[in-house]
């Protein structure tokens, strides 16, 4: 199973992207993940679609090529960040050509706050369905970053977060394999 992470930050110190390279790290056994990139990205606009640049092609196939899509971002001013936004965008076009479209997705996101991130996720759940996307429903699953979660390697330090991060991804794999037997 291949399983595409997007992360929603450009930060150098992205706790988010931590995140990702933790769950990378606690990938289950059978199960191969990458983080897909989008900082190549130009704003998007429909002038680019009759000839879609390679930066465009290459993120759609990239989606394209995964089993299953883990979105873990932060929130940016009640929503999710402009930037993860203009890359949906680029996802989804040119018109009829939807990369997200019956995609496995599960979300999550990370933040100092104890209920940061849950505005962004309902956000992002309303762009998946409207991309026809096939997002899990629980663990609805709201992180909360500390000085103290990883260690000086990006190691998963706090051990409760450790527990979390597994149990996470054993739901988002049994989400795909529901998934796949559902189109067998
Ligand atoms: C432009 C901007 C807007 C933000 N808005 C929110 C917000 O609405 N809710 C929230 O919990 N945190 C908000 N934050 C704080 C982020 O959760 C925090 O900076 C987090 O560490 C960003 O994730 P990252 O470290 O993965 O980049 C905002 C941060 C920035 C830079």
């Amino acid at each position: 199973m291949r399983i595409g992470i997007i992360v929603g930050s450009q930060s150098s110190t992205s706790i988010n992207r931590q995140v990702a390279k933790a769950l990378i790290g606690l990938a289950p056994e059978g199960v191969e993940m990458a983080e897909i990139a989008w900082n190549e990205l130009p704003i998007y606009t429909p002038d680019y679609d009759a000839d879609y640049p390679a930066a465009g092609r290459e993120w759609k196939s990239a989606i394209e090529a995964s089993d299953a899509i883990i979105i873990v971002s932060p929130e940016y001013s009640r929503s999710i960040p402009g930037g993860l936004k203009n890359a949906l965008d680029w996802a989804a076009r040119p018109w009829g050509t939807n990369s997200f479209n019956g995609k496995p997705v599960a979300i999550l996101g990370a933040s100092g706050g104890a209920i940061g991130t849950a505005a962004m996720q309902q956000h992002l759940r309303a762009i998946l369905g409207h991309f026809n996307a096939i997002t899990m429903g629980q663990p609805e699953t709201f992180l909360q970053i500390t000085p103290s979660s990883f260690g000086a390697n990006g190691e998963v330090a706090d051990e409760a977060l450790g527990t979390i991060l597994e149990g996470y991804l054993a739901a988002v794999v049994a989400h795909v394999e529901r998934f796949a037997q559902v189109n067998a």
